[in-house]
């Protein structure tokens, strides 16, 4: 992760300069007869789709009995969309094992931290470490590669589906002991590390360490962190087997598996050197507000991920889902929105779950880009729209996007910093990454998020919003960071080691002495806050503090705000260190306040907002990619603005100039001429 643009190294890149966008989805034919196949290719073609998924969930069909094989459905399904210049991405089925797989070998399904092992019946019921089921897996993709290596319509191949199990097996536990002796050599090693020495959790043989399963009271937070990592390298071992599974049996294609964003369940800054594509599925809920700027800050991570280059939206809703509580359907403007956001973060398509409606099964009631009325249909109507707005576009394929703003995001501080046992469980990094991203996002500013260990030479701005969690490594990169661009950090940062324990004081760790001020306390704030005022002229912050503060001891660096009321009444808010470019604002604040922050930073960086032929209401949210200027608006009533200049409708080809409205929910795409 650089904020480099090395588009030319970026396999998605290099498929889409031949075909244009990609726009498609999961195609699953195996529900349906084989007359179905050639009426879906057409409608496909009409619709402008030119890539579908297959294979997700085909593990029974193809391997009906152990060993055995049945490739003839999935031949013809594939001669069928290469005749009709459809390509395929084709998927390792290994993400639902067959019930026959299941049954007979009872220790290739996961067990819950409870100890219970669950059963067959839905999906995603495998243990990541299981040597029978990795086995199997791995033969599968073998011969599923075998079979397509060569055939002309694959272009793509996708590992799995959307990994994330975990499982607290005995396989598991003997697997765990196996990754931690590698991490710490021996047991001496690994009670230092997880300070084992409280609560008498000392360890004395390896036989002795297991997973962190149901326990009487909080778990050992070392344990917890590296358990994450172990399941996170589990999964990635398994991605890499069957990538190099396809690989061996002569496949050239590049390989991919799709992320789910910001996911918990595995680290996806360890896997990106592993996949050739940078892959995403998003499902933003058409009913949250805010859901158009969680999407764009991870389409932003996305894009970091792939190196600025272009990334693929490998799943998302043409309308709803069906596994939240209620599930509002997108409005065609919201459903294009969704799509075109993608776009201009970087995605290099739009693919959706599903082509087709399920007539069974557990997600029949989810949108399909073919719904079960048919596609005399709004929603089908919206998709050949889109079809369309792909095609225009198809000049951005390959575009990519360089960030001058960094926010610094890592995983293990983010699985740190939700734990129980903390000053407050309120404090999620990924929220206070989101409250920190919001001014940007609104001002249309390029954003990386990156982890503290990446190549931070190249940003003017680096914000760690919550970087609890810190390596040596990182730290250095921080420091030095100060000496090329500005850093400004947020409260409960570069506290913790990366297992969790305090680092020695003065905090923030490594870079005290820099900001000329320590932290002395952490200060979860009671149900009114505090205020916070600005201390000399210029900076303008003033507002609200809540949830959590710090209690700062300056010597040395200049206050730039101070807290009134609460225990803090007095006290720095705001620090800038003496002579470096280094900030450290010491509380969760409401949003004018965080967006003052942000414009004093942007300010101390000298990086100006966005040039924008659009003047008017700042409702409108604006993202650039290439010479296209994409405008949204998040709203639930349309927006007028003014064009300082005529500019090119990018999806119609018209002149635009003078009034420019943008629908409720909707998007319109500039082209500077
Ligand atoms: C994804 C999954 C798909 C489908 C979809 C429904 O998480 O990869 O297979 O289940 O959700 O929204
Ligand atoms: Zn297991």
């Amino acid at each position: 992760m650089a904020p480099s643009t090395r588009a030319g190294g970026n396999a998605l890149a290099r498929l889409t300069s031949v075909r244009g966008l990609l726009y498609g989805g999961d195609y699953a034919p195996e529900q349906w007869p084989a007359e179905t196949w050639r009426e879906d290719a057409q409608l496909m073609v009409a619709a402008g789709v030119n890539l579908v998924t297959v294979n997700v969930f085909g593990w029974s069909r193809i391997e009906p009995a152990e060993g055995e094989r049945d490739f003839a459905w999935l031949d013809e399904v594939l001669d069928v969309l290469h005749e009709w210049g459809i390509a395929v991405d084709l998927a390792t089925p290994t993400a639902s094992p067959p019930p026959w797989l299941a049954s007979r070998y009872p220790e290739t399904r996961p067990v819950t931290a409870d100890g219970v092992r669950l059963w067959h019946g839905s999906r995603n019921h495998f243990c990541p470490t299981s040597v029978v089921y990795r086995d199997r897996a791995r033969r599968i993709a073998t011969d599923l590669a075998a079979r397509y290596a060569d055939h002309p319509a694959v272009v793509l191949w996708h590992v799995g589906n959307e990994f994330g199990q975990v499982c607290w097996c005995d396989g598991c536990a003997a697997r765990f002991r196996t990754w931690l002796t590698t991490r710490y050599r021996d047991l001496e090693g690994l009670n230092e590390a997880w300070g084992t020495a409280f609560w008498g959790q000392r360890y004395s043989s390896w036989e002795q360490v297991v997973p962190p399963r149901a326990a009487p009271y909080l778990p050992n937070p070392g344990t917890d962190l590296d358990f994450r990592r172990f399941t996170s390298d589990m999964l990635l071992q398994l991605y890499t087997e069957q990538r190099d599974a396809i690989r061996g049996a002569g496949a050239a294609q590049p390989i991919t598996t799709n992320f789910m964003g910001f996911f918990p369940g595995l680290d996806p800054t360890t896997w990106v050197g592993e996949l050739d594509v940078v892959s995403d599925d998003s499902y933003p809920d058409p009913a949250d507000p805010e859901a158009p700027v969680r999407a764009a800050l991870t389409h932003d991570l996305m894009r970091s991920l792939a190196d600025g280059g272009p990334w693929l939206l490998m799943e998302q809703a043409v309308s709803a889902v069906n596994w939240r509580e209620h599930n509002l359907p997108k409005t065609a403007e919201q459903m294009r929105s969704d799509a075109l956001r993608a776009i201009a973060h970087g995605s290099d398509g739009v693919l959706s779950f599903q082509w087709r409606a399920s007539a069974s099964g557990a997600e029949r009631f989810h949108s399909a880009m073919l719904p079960h009325a048919g596609t005399d249909t709004r929603v089908h109507r919206a998709v050949r729209a889109l079809g369309a707005d792909l095609r225009a576009l198809a000049p951005l394929a390959g575009t990519p996007i360089t960030a001058r703003i960094a926010l610094l995001f890592d995983w293990p501080s983010w699985w740190t910093a939700t734990r129980r046992g903390l000053p407050t469980s309120r404090l999620d990094p990924l929220e206070q990454l989101l409250a920190w991203y919001r001014p940007l996002w609104r001002a249309g500013y390029a954003v990386d998020i990156v982890t503290g260990e990446a190549d931070l030479t190249g940003y003017a701005l680096l914000l760690a919003p919550t970087l609890h969690t810190v390596t040596d490594r990182a730290l250095t990169n921080l420091r030095s960071a100060v000496g090329t661009g500005v850093l400004a950090l947020g409260p409960f940062t570069a506290v913790a080691d990366p297992n969790g324990a305090v680092r020695p004081a003065p905090l923030p760790a490594g870079l005290a002495d820099l900001l000329g001020a320590q932290v002395e306390e952490w200060c979860p704030l009671g149900p009114d806050g505090a205020r916070l005022t600005a201390r000399g002229a210029g900076t303008g912050l003033r507002g609200h503090a809540h949830t959590f503060a710090e209690r700062l001891r300056p010597h040395g660096a200049t206050v730039l705000a101070t807290f009134t009321g609460a225990d803090l009444d007095g006290c720095p808010a705001v620090l800038r260190a003496p002579g470096a470019d280094l900030f450290h604002l010491g509380a969760v604040v409401d949003e004018e306040t965080m967006t003052t922050w942000i414009g004093l930073l942007t300010g101390a960086a000298g990086l100006a907002p966005p040039e924008s032929p659009v003047t008017g209401p700042a409702a409108l949210e604006t993202a650039r990619r290439g010479d296209h200027l994409f405008l949204f608006n998040p709203g639930s009533t349309p927006v007028t603005t003014t064009l300082t200049h005529p500019c090119t409708d990018a999806l119609t080809g018209a002149e635009r100039a003078g009034e420019l409205t943008v629908p409720a929910a909707g998007a319109v795409v500039l082209k500077e001429t």
